[in-house]
């Protein structure tokens, strides 16, 4: 079922195979593939040097295509952030899928419960109370998941505080039956924000050392941590370069985006959106790709061919840009943007336009954007066979 709602995704888009990319019905959400390619040989060959593993996160990418592409380079797995996204990827045949986050919620731990009998997933949980639910949810699906124990190293989100609570946690893990520990996992998040890199150096390096408490009390404890998971775009090269961390979960390094560009300097950016020229009045330009088309978050997107004229607003449906007597762009012009956040960006579209020598060579539907994509994947496992919707369902939204 899920295949099929990608192939109707695929057909929707089919007539934008082989046009230029500059060509399309705007907004349109560019992936040029060959920068894509390069930028996963960059990582990968940084990693191993570490001699670190890349789990991808597949929070921002949301596609099978993408996910399998980082696993046939090199990847040991995909992260997600949350259930659906791992349904997703653990049905289109990623064999180590790890949520980053805790599950809660009683029909979320029976959805993973049940894909837990299918493929290898882990999660992350971090108090003992949701480890008993999801302990529960897994005895009644007749299932079992390894977990990982999140720790908290400075971001203040998900995460036990302390390396007494990660030990106190893991010995309640061992009492329960469905469950089995595999290792930690964390988020320096905090450092990614920081401008200056020496500043995040200290700051990654401490959090880091936050899991080297934690690994240490519980190597104490008798528990040992298979993995060691942490890090992201901003901070892959100083937490993989970490002996501790075994294994890093960079999902935006494959696209980038102004925010993690001004981060780091060492990936191009892949992702694009392509708009038209709406309006041209006085120093302004509106172009028909707004915060609905595009992520605004940290900072405003930019023109790839004209950096230099700055994004005034985005509003909903319009991209309003300062420009001078200079600018050549006309009325129906299409133009680039670099989006401000590639994850908030993908959310908004169901497909990617992949592109290999400015030319579309394929459609690749962004799929597990929520539980709706669940109820086609279960589906699929459960009755083992496609239905087809009936008009009722259809003109629901979803089938049930
Ligand atoms: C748990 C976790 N790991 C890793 C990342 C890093 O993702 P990215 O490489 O896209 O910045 C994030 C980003 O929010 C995250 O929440």
């Amino acid at each position: 079922m899920i295949e099929k709602f990608a192939d109707s995704i695929r057909k929707a888009y089919a007539s934008a195979v082989g046009r230029h990319r500059r060509d399309l019905v705007t907004p349109a959400l560019i992936l040029d593939l060959d920068l894509a390619r390069e930028n996963l040989r960059t990582i990968l060959a940084g990693l191993r040097g570490l001699e670190t593993g890349l789990r991808p996160h597949i929070k921002g990418q949301k596609c099978p295509e993408l996910a399998r592409m980082q696993v046939q380079a090199g990847a040991i797995g995909v992260c997600a952030a949350t259930v659906w996204e791992a349904i997703v990827m653990s049905r289109a045949g990623i064999e180590d899928v790890l949520i980053a986050n805790e599950v809660q919620g009683k029909e979320k731990m029976a959805a993973l419960a049940q894909a837990a009998r299918q493929g290898r997933l882990t999660v992350a949980v971090d108090n003992a109370e949701n480890a008993s639910e999801l302990d529960e949810a897994l005895r009644a699906a007749n299932s079992s998941l390894e977990v990982v124990i999140e720790v908290d190293i400075g971001m203040g989100r998900g995460g036990v505080r302390s390396a007494a609570a990660a030990v106190e946690l893991a010995r309640h893990l061992s009492r329960l039956p469905n469950v089995s520990f595999r290792g930690l996992a964390g988020y320096e998040g905090h450092c990614t924000l920081e401008p200056d890199p020496q500043v995040r150096l200290r700051k990654v390096k401490a959090a880091i050392d936050g899991m080297g408490a934690a690994i240490q009390a519980l190597k104490e404890a008798g528990f040992e941590c298979r993995i060691v998971s942490a890090g992201g775009t901003g901070t892959y090269a100083i937490t993989g370069a970490d002996p501790r961390i075994t294994e890093v979960q960079a999902g935006s390094y494959l696209f980038m985006d102004r925010f993690h560009g001004a981060l780091i300097p060492d990936f191009k950016c892949a992702l694009t959106v392509l708009g038209t020229v709406v309006i041209k009045q006085g120093n302004a330009i509106v172009l028909d790709a707004g915060r609905k088309s595009i992520g605004i978050d940290f900072v405003l997107p930019a023109m790839t061919d004209y950096p230099e004229y700055p994004a005034r607003f985005f509003a909903e449906e319009h991209g309003i840009f300062d420009v001078d007597d200079r600018c050549e762009l006309k009325l129906g012009d299409t133009v680039e943007l670099v989006p401000g956040y590639a994850p908030t960006t993908i959310n908004l579209y169901e497909a990617y336009h992949v592109v290999e020598k400015d030319r579309v060579v394929a459609i690749w539907p962004i799929v597990p954007r929520g539980p709706m994509h669940w109820g086609l994947v279960a589906e699929d496992a459960e009755v083992g066979h496609e239905r087809e919707c009936t008009e009722k369902e259809l003109v629901r939204g979803h089938a049930t």
